[in-house]
């Protein structure tokens, strides 16, 4: 049976930061807090929000939202929140501080430590309304401000995840103009996080025809028609950049059909102290991989990923996923990344955890993994 539920108001054009105020009136909103993080700021792109904010009120921002968002941080939002006698927020940035924002919501909303809401304490049905939120993405690629999901890091150390249709921002303002500084490296790099949730929930075998075929369009505009290489190359092609948020923007909607053996390895590397290892590239290394390792299990869905692709005659989506990681300059190995054999048992420990490997074609077991690492590790060369 296919359960097929698109929650909330996204607008997606260039200029679409022009609607904050008329959004936030629109929810009700008089005092909002808008979370962010030093890039956004150092970037020149919160000023450009502060033309955008409703008269009146107070230029409310928390701006230390940390690469990967904490508890920590999230306390210190809510804090300023309460300070600043908010009544709605804004996340403006990448994945972090969107997901941050979240966060805040969850700690003003519910009275459960943020432990317990947690997806693998079956937190999700705890979770109720929270306040209002609107999420600006400034990269294409995590899809945070459509999704029902959050990555925070607990006090103890965990990337811990949060799941529930009360976390899909009740507005998104999708404004490629956003995404024209962003750097080569990042644009790539994220541009793969979005690709990678295009072609594994494609793979995912719940039923879900709908997210299949956004999934499979969000293909054909970030690969087939060339704009992620073009976004990477040509960093101000307006055209390439709205292309490649509605991909990301896409990937978010099809994943809630579920992800795959790439993100749950991806997030296990991702939490491996003191390395800061973007969830975007690891992506991108890791997809070859797992895509070989599925390739026989799902022959027909493999054809139908290579035509999104817009893939020669006989080329098949491992193989062209790695070509593609070279022409936009993402690392050939997770070696390259500084990941080393000993790590191995360790980051299979944590990625057999993962609820993203429930929905990979193939189960993957421990050895399974251990070999997909090994493989990743090494590289194609
Ligand atoms: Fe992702």
């Amino acid at each position: 049976m296919a359960l097929v539920q698109y929650l909330n108001r996204a607008w997606l054009e260039p200029g679409a930061v022009k609607r904050l105020s008329r959004e936030l009136e629109t929810l009700g909103v008089r005092r909002p807090l808008l979370c962010t993080d030093p890039g956004i700021v150092a970037s020149g792109l919160l000023d450009k929000i502060r033309a955008h904010w409703p008269a009146e009120a107070p230029f409310a921002v928390f701006d230390a939202t940390p690469a990967n968002p904490t508890a920590e941080a999230v306390r210190a939002a809510r804090d300023l929140y309460r300070e600043q006698n908010c009544d709605g927020l804004i996340g403006l940035g990448g994945g972090s501080p969107i997901d941050l924002a979240k966060g805040v919501g969850l700690m003003l909303a519910q009275k459960e430590p943020l432990e317990e809401l947690e997806v693998n304490r079956k937190g999700t049905a705890k979770i109720g309304p929270l306040p209002p939120l609107v999420a600006i993405p400034t990269t294409a690629g995590t899809g945070s401000e459509v999704s029902i999901g959050a990555i925070i890091i607990t006090d103890d150390g965990r990337k811990a995840t949060f799941a529930s249709r009360h976390l899909v921002p009740q507005v998104a303002l999708c404004d490629p103009e956003l995404t024209l500084g962003l750097p080569a490296r990042l644009t790539a790099a994220t541009g793969m996080d979005a690709v990678a949730h295009c072609i594994e929930t494609y793979l995912s075998p719940v039923d879900n025809p709908v997210a299949d075929a956004i999934a499979l369009d969000g293909l054909r505009r970030a690969i087939r028609d060339g704009a992620l290489k073009r976004a990477v190359t040509q960093g101000s092609d307006l055209e390439a950049r709205t292309q490649m948020m509605t991909a990301a923007l896409e990937g978010a909607l099809a994943f809630a059909k579920g992800l795959g053996a790439v993100h749950a390895m991806s997030h296990s590397a991702g939490r491996l102290k003191g390395r800061n290892l973007h969830h975007g590239t690891l992506n991108a290394v890791l997809l070859p991989c797992v895509m070989r390792f599925n390739a026989s299990a799902v022959p027909e869905k493999m054809r139908a990923l290579a035509e999104a692709m817009g893939l020669p005659k006989g080329e098949d989506v491992a193989t062209a996923i790695e070509k593609l990681n070279r022409e936009i300059g993402m690392p050939a190995s997770l070696g390259e990344m500084g990941v080393k054999r000993d790590l191995v048992e360790d980051l299979v420990a944590v990625a057999l955890k993962d609820s993203a490997g429930a929905t990979n074609p193939v189960r993957a077991t421990a050895q399974d993994y251990r070999r997909l690492y090994e493989e990743a590790i090494q590289g194609s060369e």
